[in-house]
């Protein structure tokens, strides 16, 4: 069966051979053909073939699904008193995600598959059909294990960060979590994980047990990508670079020296606005990034602690407004920028061949998700050609 999406307004393609060309390749006046889940034909509406059915977009923007390359989105419990305390003040330190840690250790598997599924949910409704998750809040084999278990059942773009934070039984043996965060834990998590984190950060774990840790995963066939320079200067870029790594994350704090590695390698720089807007923190400077060449990526970072939000598009909005992108950079980097993190040229982009993930946003131009910020716009969303939305 095919179905032909006519009367685009405007099409983004991010491919730019098509169209008017530029980074977004936008096409107007367009139209895109679905057949078996993929993109089978895009554009110009007046050259379409003829399908099975039709979708009339009304002159609206259609674009790529967002692609949310960083998300801890196994846990339960709540964090509001954190939040409220930290918009009175009080500093973000990252201790809070052992309040975390605790309630996810306290919860069944069914109920941390409902708040999942809900938060996937959540975002599937904002426009994202490609979503990372993390594991993080266990902290112990079995709790690390049944965390990418579950999350398993929900995305493919599953990671382990069993070196979030040290776990509280460790707290004076740090090298010996280290040791289980290799060893054992490996073990039981490598099999439902495509992905490695660390949090390389002080409070967290050093460049070099961070080196370890990333390591060890990559030997057992995991990709590493690493939280990096989020809350001061650190080694984390250059090791993300350094190890080849599909992405470093949260880059706030960067030197001359960490951008221009970032700028070398294929490491993506993907920047989490939310995390800065939760947290009262500096914005990262996106133009830096870009203007020395570096592949930038947005996500929402979505976790109970620093960053409670699953909408690409206010990352895409904060980071026009406060972090010097033009609006076709930020859905760029929430788009293709997200797939290139994660490694796929399967999504991200509307280009023949493509998983027919498709957002259309109750607007005339993808400009509007920074124009109109906070206002819901989403019209429909299609994944693998599949309505969802
Ligand atoms: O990416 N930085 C480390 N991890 C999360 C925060 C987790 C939390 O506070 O619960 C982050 O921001
Ligand atoms: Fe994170």
């Amino acid at each position: 069966m095919s179905l032909l999406l006519t009367n685009v307004g405007s099409l983004v393609t991010n491919d730019p051979a098509q169209g008017s060309g530029g980074l977004l390749g936008l096409v107007q006046d367009a139209a895109v053909v679905v057949e078996h889940g993929t993109i089978a034909w895009v554009g110009p509406a007046a050259a379409a073939p003829a399908t099975d059915e039709r979708f009339d977009a009304e002159g609206r923007a259609l674009l790529p699904g967002f692609v949310d390359s960083h998300a801890h989105l196994v846990f339960a419990g709540d964090r509001t008193a954190e939040f409220n305390a930290r918009m009175s003040g009080q500093a973000y330190t990252a201790g809070g995600i052992r309040t975390t840690v605790a309630a996810t250790r306290a919860a069944t598997d069914t109920e941390l598959d409902a708040n999942l599924a809900r938060f996937v949910g959540e975002a599937l409704r904002q426009g994202t059909t490609t979503i990372e998750c993390k594991s993080g809040y266990g902290l112990t084999v079995e709790d690390e294990a049944r965390a990418l278990r579950i999350a398993a059942a929900h995305t493919p773009e599953t990671t382990y960060l069993g070196a979030h934070v040290v776990a509280p039984e460790y707290a004076d043996d740090p090298a010996g979590y280290v040791d289980l965060v290799t060893g054992e834990m490996l073990d039981a998590c490598a099999p439902h994980a495509r992905w490695v984190d660390v949090f390389c950060e002080n409070g967290a774990f050093d460049g070099d047990q961070a080196r370890a840790i990333l390591t060890a995963g990559a030997k057992r066939g995991l990709i590493p990508r690493v939280h990096a320079n989020q809350l001061s200067y650190g080694p984390g870029v250059q090791l993300a670079v350094e190890l080849g790594a599909a992405s470093a994350d949260h880059c706030t704090h960067l030197t001359d020296a960490d951008v221009a590695a970032l700028a070398s390698g294929d490491t993506v720089a993907t920047l989490l606005p939310g995390a800065e807007f939760s947290t009262r923190a500096p914005y990262p400077d996106a133009r830096r990034l870009i203007d020395a060449g570096a592949t930038v990526a947005l996500s929402t970072d979505c976790n109970p602690g620093s960053s409670f939000t699953s909408s690409m598009a206010f990352c895409v909005a904060v980071a026009v407004r406060e972090m010097g992108m033009t609006p076709d950079e930020a859905v760029h980097a929430a788009t293709v920028g997200g797939a290139r993190a994660l490694r796929r040229t399967d999504v991200g982009r509307i280009t023949v061949g493509a998983r027919a993930d498709l957002l259309l946003l109750d607007a005339p131009s993808h400009v509007h998700l920074a124009y109109r910020p906070g206002v819901p716009l989403t019209a429909a969303v299609w994944r693998a050609g599949v309505r969802e939305v």
